[in-house]
């Protein structure tokens, strides 16, 4: 056998023990999984005549994050649905959108480090949503303390006594005040201390890995990404979610007529939430 009908072998044996594995891995993840939300299916069957009863409201919203990942897709979202009467971006710079996808659009561009000088631009807004974030690899401990904890909560803060009523925050999988993890105990820190500003209905979403293509390259990510992508094609899990189920289950679940003040929406809820809507 020659070298290269050898490395072929090899290549081949790889191949299949690589995708055996993954379905291995998907059908034990699949054992772990939340339980199925079935009171949001039911909840969501009527999901057009709820988004045209919003509509009527002529509400405003305001976005925290617009620029990145997640913010751009439930921006996109927003305007497809097209309930709010107006959408207010709120971030560190201004955004430049190409033709009608700007239009409608009021951008309000704060310093969050001097936040309070900026209450105006979270004034009069009926629904806040938050994606907002970094990384300690970006930003170091301090600075993704700053960000994920101290603005986000400052905007609430300030939201809240700006009038608005509905406050959106995409958290983490596992976020927890008391976790011994820097990332999750932020996450669950920052969860809590709004949950003390009693808005009329507040709603936290805890989504697993998110599944898409990032613009800026975060190497560790990317493999990360690439895993669970390749898990969740053979059978999705709790463990992760693509990030336009996650837009899609933070613009449907503002409509929904929910009993509840406060909930957090689990990666399998976001799931459900998110193919509600099919158009
Ligand atoms: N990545 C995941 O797999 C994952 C999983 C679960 C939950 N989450 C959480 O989900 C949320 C959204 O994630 P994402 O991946 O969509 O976020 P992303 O793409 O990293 O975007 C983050 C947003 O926050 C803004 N931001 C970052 N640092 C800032 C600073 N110092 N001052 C002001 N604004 C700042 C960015 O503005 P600029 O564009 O100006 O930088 C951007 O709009 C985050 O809270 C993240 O922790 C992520």
């Amino acid at each position: 056998m020659s070298l290269i009908q050898l490395l072929g072998v090899i290549l081949g044996k790889a191949a299949t023990f690589f995708s055996l594995s993954i379905v291995i891995i998907a059908v034990v993840l699949k054992g772990f999984d939340d339980p199925e939300p079935t009171h949001l299916a039911r909840m969501t069957s009527d999901i057009k005549t709820l988004e045209e009863n919003f509509r009527q409201k002529n509400k405003s919203c305001f976005i925290l994050g617009a620029s990145g990942e997640t913010g751009k897709v439930l921006l996109q979202e927003l305007q497809r649905r097209n309930i709010f009467a107006k959408i207010t971006l709120i971030g560190r710079r201004q955004l430049n959108f190409e033709g009608k996808a700007g239009e409608n659009l009021v951008q309000e561009v704060v310093d969050f480090e001097k936040l309070e000088d900026y209450a105006a631009a979270f004034q009069g807004h009926d629904v806040g949503y938050c994606c907002l974030g970094t990384t300690r690899a970006k930003a170091g401990t301090e600075g993704f303390i700053r960000v994920d904890h101290d603005y986000v909560l400052k905007s609430a803060e300030l939201a809240k006594a700006g009038g608005c009523e509905q406050f959106h925050l995409e958290s983490s999988r596992g976020a927890d005040k008391s976790s011994n993890f820097l990332y999750l105990k932020v996450k669950g820190q920052v969860e809590a201390d709004i949950q003390a500003l009693d808005f009329d209905r507040y709603a936290v979403y805890r989504p697993g890995v998110l599944l898409v293509e990032r613009q800026e390259s975060r190497a560790g990510e990317w493999l990360v990404r690439k895993f669970f992508g390749a898990v969740s094609a053979v059978c999705s899990t709790s463990m992760s979610v693509p990030i336009q189920t996650v837009a899609k289950a933070m613009v449907s679940n503002t409509v929904l007529q929910s009993e509840h003040k406060f909930e957090i929406l689990e990666n399998k809820a976001i799931s459900t939430l998110g193919k509600s809507d099919t158009k």
